[in-house]
This record gives structure tokens, sequence and C-alpha cells, in this order.
């Protein structure tokens, strides 16, 4: 286990001439490029992909970092292999400023999202290959100094003991390609803790699986953390993943952190806009609205009149940040929207049952409260509790309300959290 601490941690990719880049891209290429121009961050450097990082991450701790395609994510965790070249800042991995250690030399493991796994060997020897390289101190009497390699023996028990930790013992002495992707990627983190190493880096690993089998692997992998002792930094753009897995989460966007801290935090106070439509699934609902204070205190007024008054603790974040009346982008999540005799009125359009729960989509009838630019901007989602019985609300027409607990505030102008 190790703390790893990055200070003003930045990355510049300098530009390529054209002429080197007539490489064939296919197109799921081609398509993934575009995608990531759309957030580059031009300068006359290059391209920065990652801008003033700072985190200390505690010796044991999981940290995901997430955010969508492009923000740069992939680039600050191979800064953190070794794999890529730190442009100004400090990388610390147990108290040892790294930015020039060889990666061989960092004491870090990496699962990449693409297996990676040697085709001509077998499941044991894809394991086992890393440990070829360990090289430990075994003093002789004669020698002080003495340092060897793993004897064979060594190497089985260590294969074999994360063989069985990842339940893949029966697999041993298959080739990768008689395996399926989740037992491929079994193998890929076995080849990566067989050396224990004080830091895991991973990287998308789960996103080449199907549904099922990622949540299987999602829940193999909180109770690998719970057997092994090593620092977790894992990378997804899935932020069921982020708040499933880590103790802590690292938004980004554009290569800028946007917020770090538990899951729980950033779902019930996202920093801004984005965070708060990145998080939580199905995302979250906006509506214009005003919010006014009145008699020294702080109120939320929609369109149609429905006024919420924000708990005693938002009223005095409020007040504390000096907040003053104005337009805001108010935003709740669909599972603190409920049914009321007073909200906003709406027309039920979709019900969908999903067990416990119904997610319900309903066309707001009248003025037009919502933000979004895109073809469902009249929509609201709420998610309505069954209470053992699903009653069917299609056709329904019904008003939808929020206590003053839920509501987050954003500033029209600057998108932030207006608790913050
Ligand atoms: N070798 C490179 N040369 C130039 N620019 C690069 C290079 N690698 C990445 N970039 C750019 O740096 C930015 C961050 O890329 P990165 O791969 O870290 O994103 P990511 O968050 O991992 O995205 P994804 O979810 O698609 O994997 C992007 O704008 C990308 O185009
Ligand atoms: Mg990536």
């Amino acid at each position: 286990m190790a703390d790893v601490v990055l200070k003003h941690v930045e990355k510049i990719y300098p530009y390529v001439e054209k002429k080197k880049r007539s490489f064939k891209r296919s197109l799921k290429n081609q398509v993934e490029e575009k995608a990531k121009k759309s957030n580059l961050q031009l300068t006359e450097k290059g391209v920065l992909a990652v801008k003033d990082f700072n985190i200390e991450i505690k010796d044991g701790e999981f940290i995901v970092l997430v955010g969508p395609s492009g923000c740069g994510k992939s680039t600050t965790l191979r800064m953190i292999a070794g794999l890529e070249d730190i442009t100004s800042g400090e990388l610390y991995i147990d108290g040892k400023l790294c930015n020039a250690i060889e990666p061989k030399d960092r004491d870090i493991a990496m699962v990449f999202q693409s297996y990676a796994l040697y085709p001509h060997m077998t499941v044991f020897d894809n394991i086992a290959y890393p440990l070829k390289f360990v090289k430990y101190k075994d003093p002789l009497p004669n020698k002080p100094d003495n340092v060897r390699h793993l004897t064979k023996k060594e190497i089985e028990k260590r294969v074999l003991e994360a063989a069985k930790l990842l339940e893949i013992e029966e697999l041993l002495d298959r080739k990768p390609k008689h395996l399926s992707g989740g037992q491929r990627q079994r193998v890929a983190i076995g080849r990566a803790i067989v050396r224990n190493p004080k830091v895991l880096l991973m990287d998308e690993p789960l996103s080449n699986l199907d549904a099922k089998l990622r949540n299987q692997m999602r829940a193999e992998i909180i109770n690998l953390r719970e057997k092994i002792k090593t620092t977790f930094i894992y990378v997804t753009h899935d932020q069921i993943e982020a708040m499933t897995l880590g103790d802590r989460i690292v938004v980004m966007k554009d290569g800028i952190i946007q917020q770090i801290d538990t899951p729980q935090d950033v779902y019930e106070h996202p920093r801004n806009l984005f965070i708060s439509g990145f998080i939580g699934s199905p995302r979250m609902n906006y509506f214009d609205a005003e919010l006014l204070i009145q008699a020294g205190q702080y109120k939320v007024v929609l369109k149609n009149g429905y006024t919420v008054v924000p708990c005693e603790e938002k009223q005095a974040r409020l007040r504390n940040n000096h907040v003053k009346g104005q337009r805001i982008i108010l935003g709740v999540r669909p599972d603190h929207i409920a049914i009321k005799d007073e909200g906003i009125e709406c027309k039920v359009r979709v019900s969908e049952l999903m067990g416990a729960s119904s997610h319900i989509h309903a066309e707001i009838i009248g003025n037009d409260y919502t933000l979004s630019k895109d073809a469902s901007s009249n929509d609201i989602i709420a998610i309505i509790q069954n209470n053992g019985t699903y009653k069917n609300y299609v056709g329904s027409i019904l008003k939808f309300g929020f206590n003053g607990n839920v509501v987050h505030m954003f500033s029209k102008e600057t998108e932030n959290n207006l608790e913050f």
C-alpha cells in the first residue's frame, strides 16, 4: 500500500506534424476522435489534456476518476504509471518524488480495458509473467546484499493464491482464446495483483463486458478490495461504477477537476450543473425558477407560482454566501419528486415498472418550466415507490412536487451551486 500525491500536475501533448499521423484510422477511431476533439483544450504548446491536478490519495483508498470521453482520465492514470511524461507538477508515491522514476520501479500495476494477455501463453504463465522480473533481498551469511529471483515453487504459490482469490484455479492450463471476456479480465487482474503492487491502476477494466457480467465483476472488484491491501485508482466513464466503487470520486471535465468528494457528497451536493447532470441516473430534472428573499428567508418560486422553501441547512449556506435574489436553474433528482396536492401539473406519457419503484416520464402542461434544449425538454422524470402495488399512471394528470431539502440551486450565469 502507498499514498499517492499529485501536486499541480499538468499534461500537454505537443502538436504532431500531419505527415507523421498518416496512419489508417478505423471508423470507430474517427468517431471517438471527433468526440474527443470537442473537448480539446488547445494551447500554443499543444493539447492541454490535464490541468492543475491536485489530490492526496490515502494509503489503501479506492479512488475513481470519472468524466466524459476525452476529459483526461487515462492521461492522469498513465502519468501515475509512468507511461506518460508529466509536463509539470509533482507526483509522489509513498512520499517519494516519482516524476523521473521508471515505470517498472514504481511498484505499480495496471489493468487495461483491452486485457492485453499473451495469446500463446497459458493462464498460469500469463499470471506468472511479471514475477519473472521480481527480485528481492535474501541475505546469506557470506553475502549480506544477496538479491535473487523467485524460485519456481514460490512463483507457483503466488500464482495459485491469485487464481484462488479470483476463482480461476480451474482455468490455469487454458489459453486466453478459450476464455470468456469476464474470465480474461480476471486473468488480467490476476497478473496485476500477483506482484502485490503498492498501487493498482485500472483503466475502464469492465467496459468490454456485457451489462450482466459488468455488474458481477463490479461486485467482485469490491470483494477484491476487501481482500488485498492496495491503493486503487480506477478510471471509468460509468457513473454507477464510480458511485458504487469509490471511497472518493474525482469528477473531471476538459482536463480539470470539478469535484473530489465521497459518492454521497457528490450526489447530494454537486458543486455545479455539469456534475449534477453527470452523476445520478435517470438524470436530474431542471427548471427555470426565481430565488426570492422574503422576510429574511429564501424561497424558490416556479413559473406557475409553486413555491418551495429550502431547508434550514440550505438557507444557512445561502446566507453565508450572501446569495442575492436571482433567476436560477433549479435541479431536482427524479427520486425526490413525489405526487402531491400542489406542484407542477403533468400528463404521464410513459411508466416503466422497475420492480420496487416505477420511472414515470410526464409532460409538463402549460408553461415551459424546463431549460434543456433537447427534444424531451418539456418532460419530468420521477421515480415513484410502488410499496408493493404497481399503479399504471399512463394518461393520468398528476401534480409533482418536492421538499425543501432536495432542491439544488444553480446560478444561471456561472452554473455553480449557490450553496458553495
Ligand atoms: N498521444 C496523444 N497526443 C495528443 N493528444 C492526446 C494524446 N492522447 C490523448 N490526447 C488528448 O488528450 C485529451 C485527454 O485524453 P484521455 O485519453 O486522457 O481522455 P479519457 O478521459 O481517458 O477519455 P476516454 O473516456 O475516451 O478514454 C483528449 O483531448 C485527447 O484527444
Ligand atoms: Mg481513457
